[in-house]
């Protein structure tokens, strides 16, 4: 265990049962911001305040793999304003946690239609994706203009291009094909999904990637989402029999 991690026995956690893949839905900046007569940028300011702080716990905690649903292919519906605000946040938060990703030992990936991003905010993640390429200790995946349908599209449309070309035949596709042509290529699926704000929906996130994810909905807004609850959500995860479709062996006849 590294000076950066906390012990998880200490915070009566089972180390052996920390999630390698944690995801996170992280909504409700807007009404954390209207309850507060604020503009919903303010929201978004707090919202990435969260993210710092996550991000941190869950390096202290040995949480491999962190994905952060930051924004959607559908959140580009969204008035003008409001995405010219958030992909100015984004960046900023780029510029201002590149030293402490580094420091921490802390890899940037991106999940998305990223070339869709304003081109200083895909200069900024292609810095910070450089800088960070050989970290290993934790990865940080951004899902930035990301849809789990245009991900299935994109797949699909690989699979046909591969197929077309004489490259592929139709018995060779399988899961592993599948999960090799997503943009998570190489990472681990998520093993518990949290959403804050209290929604009970996927909103196009990850569908492949979660079918067998553990998910929590907390009806804390994100901006308000703390170190705390998260020990606790992973207190209760641990709780949980996971049995991807098998019985417990004593349940045998
Ligand atoms: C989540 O908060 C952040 C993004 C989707 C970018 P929202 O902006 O969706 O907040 P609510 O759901 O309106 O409260
Ligand atoms: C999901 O939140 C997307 C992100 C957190 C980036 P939304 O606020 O966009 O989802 P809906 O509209 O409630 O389904
Ligand atoms: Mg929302």
């Amino acid at each position: 265990m590294s000076s950066k991690e906390t012990s998880a026995s200490s915070l009566e956690l089972d180390p052996e049962k920390i999630p390698a893949h944690v995801a996170v839905i992280m909504d409700g900046n807007g009404r954390w911001a209207r309850k507060r007569l604020l503009n919903r940028v303010k929201g978004h300011e707090q919202g990435a305040e969260t993210v710092r702080r996550i991000v941190r716990a869950c390096r202290e905690l040995g949480i491999r793999v962190l994905t952060l649903y930051a924004f959607s292919t559908e959140n580009w519906e969204r008035p003008k304003a409001e995405i010219t605000a958030l992909m100015t946040l984004l960046k900023k938060f780029l510029e201002s946690e590149k030293a402490e990703l580094l420091e921490n030992g802390i890899r940037l990936t991106t999940i998305g239609e990223t070339e869709r991003l304003p081109a200083g905010v895909q200069q900024a993640l292609s810095d910070v994706r450089a800088a960070t390429a050989h970290l290993t200790d934790m990865t940080l995946n951004l899902a930035l203009s990301y849809g789990g349908r245009s991900e299935l599209v994109r797949m699909a449309r690989r699979v046909a291009e591969k197929a077309a070309c004489g490259e592929l035949s139709p018995e060779a596709v399988d899961q592993d094909l599948v999960a090799d042509l997503l943009y998570t290529r190489g990472l681990p699926d998520p093993d518990l999904l949290i959403r804050t704000s209290g929604e009970m929906r996927i909103s196009n996130f990850l569908l492949w990637q979660i079918a067998y994810a553990e998910i929590f909905v907390t009806d804390t807004l994100w901006p308000d989402f703390s170190r705390e609850e998260l020990i606790d959500i992973l207190k209760q995860f641990q709780q949980r029999e996971r049995r991807f479709g098998k019985i417990k062996p004593e349940d045998r006849a």
